[in-house]
This record gives C-alpha cells, sequence and structure tokens, in this order.
C-alpha cells in the first residue's frame, strides 16, 4: 500500500478534521455571508433544488429496488416451480420431503422481501421519528442479499442493541441502500462488506458504519465524491445500478436533515468506510449511561 494514499482520521475527535486529504467531514460547512439578500435568495433556491433532488433519488431508490425484487422474484418462482414439478415427479417420501423443504425456504424468503418492501411502501412520510434502527438495516440487508451473492461479496453484520434513533426510517434506508450498492461496485472481483450499528455513549448517539474491501478513493477525489452528478462509473452496471452521481449527494443531503454526521475513510487499494452517527431518540436519554 502507497502511505501516501492513506486517507484516515479519527472519527470520534469531537474536532472537525482538516480537508486536508486525509480525511473527510461532511456534515459542517461555513458559509460566506457578504451580500445577505443575495445569500438568502440563493439559500432558498438551494433549499428547492435540494427538495428536488432528494424527490429524484426516492425514485431512482424506488426503480431499483423493482429491479432487484423482481429479479429476485423471479428466481424465488423458478425454485418454487422446479421442486414443486420434482415433487410431482419422484412419489418417495425423501424426495417430497426435500422439494417441500425448498419450497418453504423458498416462500419464506419471498414472504421475507415482500415484508421489506412493504416495510419502505408503508412509510413514505418524512416524519424523523423514534425508530427501530437494526429493523431498517435488516431489511435493507434482506433487499440486497441475494446482489451480493451474486457479486461474491461476503457481508459481516454486527447490530448491537441500541436506543431508538430519531430518524425517518425510510430515509436511512436509501442512505444504506446507497452505501452498500458503491460498497459493493468498488469491488470488482468480490470482497467483504462490514456494517455496525452502535451506541456511541459520549456522543450520545448511534453509529452506523459501513465499510468495504474495495478500490477505495483517492484522497483528490475524496472532496468531489458528494458532489451532485459526480461518478467514475461509466453508467448503470449490469444490475441497471450506479452512474447518475446522486448518490452520495443524496445521502449527504439527508443525514444533515437528521442533525447527523457523515464521514468517510478510505485508502486506496484497501477499502473505505462510512461513518454516520445520529441522534437517539429523545426519550432514550435514561439509556445514556454506558
Ligand atoms: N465505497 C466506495 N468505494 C470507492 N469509491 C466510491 C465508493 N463510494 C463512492 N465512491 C466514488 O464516489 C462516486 C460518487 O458516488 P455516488 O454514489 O454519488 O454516485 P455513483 O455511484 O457513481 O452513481 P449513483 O448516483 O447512480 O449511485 C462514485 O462514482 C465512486 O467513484
Ligand atoms: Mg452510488
Amino acid at each position: 500500500m502507497d502511505s501516501s494514499e492513506h486517507n484516515e482520521t479519527d472519527f470520534l475527535s469531537s474536532e472537525i478534521p482538516h480537508n486536508d486529504g486525509q480525511s473527510l467531514d461532511c456534515a459542517e460547512s461555513v458559509p460566506v455571508a457578504q451580500d445577505q439578500p443575495l445569500v438568502d435568495e440563493l439559500n432558498t433556491q438551494l433549499d428547492i433544488l435540494k427538495k428536488q433532488l432528494a424527490e429524484t433519488q426516492k425514485l431512482t431508490a424506488l426503480g431499483e429496488l423493482v429491479g432487484t425484487t423482481t429479479h429476485e422474484f423471479n428466481n424465488i418462482l423458478m425454485t418454487v416451480l422446479n421442486y414443486a414439478k420434482m415433487g410431482m415427479r419422484h412419489k418417495d417420501d425423501q424426495t417430497r420431503d426435500k422439494a417441500f423443504d425448498k419450497i418453504l425456504a423458498a416462500s419464506q424468503r419471498a414472504a421475507k422481501i415482500t415484508n421489506a418492501v412493504l416495510g419502505m411502501a408503508r412509510n413514505r412520510s418524512d416524519i424523523i421519528e423514534p425508530t427501530d434502527l437494526g429493523k431498517v438495516i435488516e431489511d435493507a440487508l434482506v433487499l440486497l442479499e441475494r446482489e451480493m451473492s451474486k457479486y461474491r461479496i461476503s457481508m459481516e453484520i454486527e447490530l448491537m442493541d441500541v436506543p431508538e434513533t430519531q430518524c425517518n426510517g425510510n430515509q436511512i434506508q436509501q442512505v444504506l441502500l446507497n452505501l452498500l450498492t458503491n460498497a459493493r461496485q468498488a469491488m470488482d472481483a468480490g470482497g467483504t462488506i462490514w456494517v455496525k450499528l452502535e451506541y456511541q455513549a459520549d456522543e450520545n448517539m448511534n453509529v452506523l458504519t459501513v465499510r468495504d474491501s474495495g478500490c477505495g478513493i483517492p484522497q483528490e477525489e475524496l472532496p468531489r465524491i458528494f458532489d451532485p452528478f459526480y461518478s467514475t462509473k461509466a453508467g448503470p452496471d449490469d444490475s441497471g445500478k450506479g452512474g447518475t452521481g446522486l448518490g452520495l449527494s443524496s445521502c449527504l443531503n439527508i443525514i444533515d436533515a437528521h442533525q447527523g454526521r457523515l464521514k468517510i475513510e478510505s485508502t486506496v487499494g484497501i477499502g473505505t468506510q462510512f461513518i454516520i452517527q445520529l441522534p437517539i431518540a429523545p426519550d432514550e436519554d435514561h439509556l445514556a449511561v454506558a
């Protein structure tokens, strides 16, 4: 590894790290106010554009979800059909038991996927409320399970028991799907993605970390990756995802709206880690004792 490409920082530091190419902390910015009316006008326009961007991203996420789940359902249906035929052809108990087991497992998986999609569809509001973040993460993982195994990605999941998070489950799921898809696309020849949820007592925040063993991001690119339409991808991959360059900018907007923090650490040739800090629900404060 070339140490000059090692872009890392201690994310528990309460100071905002300088953007010296070592790391990027994206939740803070300092507006320069010279001509106040003009700044106000520009901020209003920016807000409108951000809202439009968020709507676009929601539709993209929905489109991707339809693509992913339709493929997945087709696969499950094939399994059910093939084992049903096998059970019809072979009358012996052993083959039939096996066929029923496979059909049952496939149907249970289909039910899990439907539940995850319905969870997303049911909650279309933008309300930020006490949410079981572990459940949100599990649902997102169910949706991408098959895609990950198709691309030879192994998933290491560690979900600690944390206080409820003050968030919009749908939006955080959208963030997670974006980060997981990016992580998968950073590993052409397969690899590992680590997803971790933990409670950070000293800051009284829940922390969601998504790490990959992918190509990493050169330090000179780090400040640009959150720009709308910045993408190093030629276009959508064969799963139909990637290449618009809106994924990370929408993640940043969502985390901003939650008064959370999003940080990135990356090492070229080793991998990338996104760290999201989100506030815990107000009535969970009594759990703040370490
Ligand atoms: N985990 C990662 N590893 C390496 N590079 C990454 C990772 N995540 C993001 N990037 C880089 O940041 C760029 C911007 O990511 P972003 O998700 O915003 O757009 P995209 O993935 O190219 O397209 P889409 O908006 O369709 O997701 C990517 O094109 C890629 O170069
Ligand atoms: Mg992306």
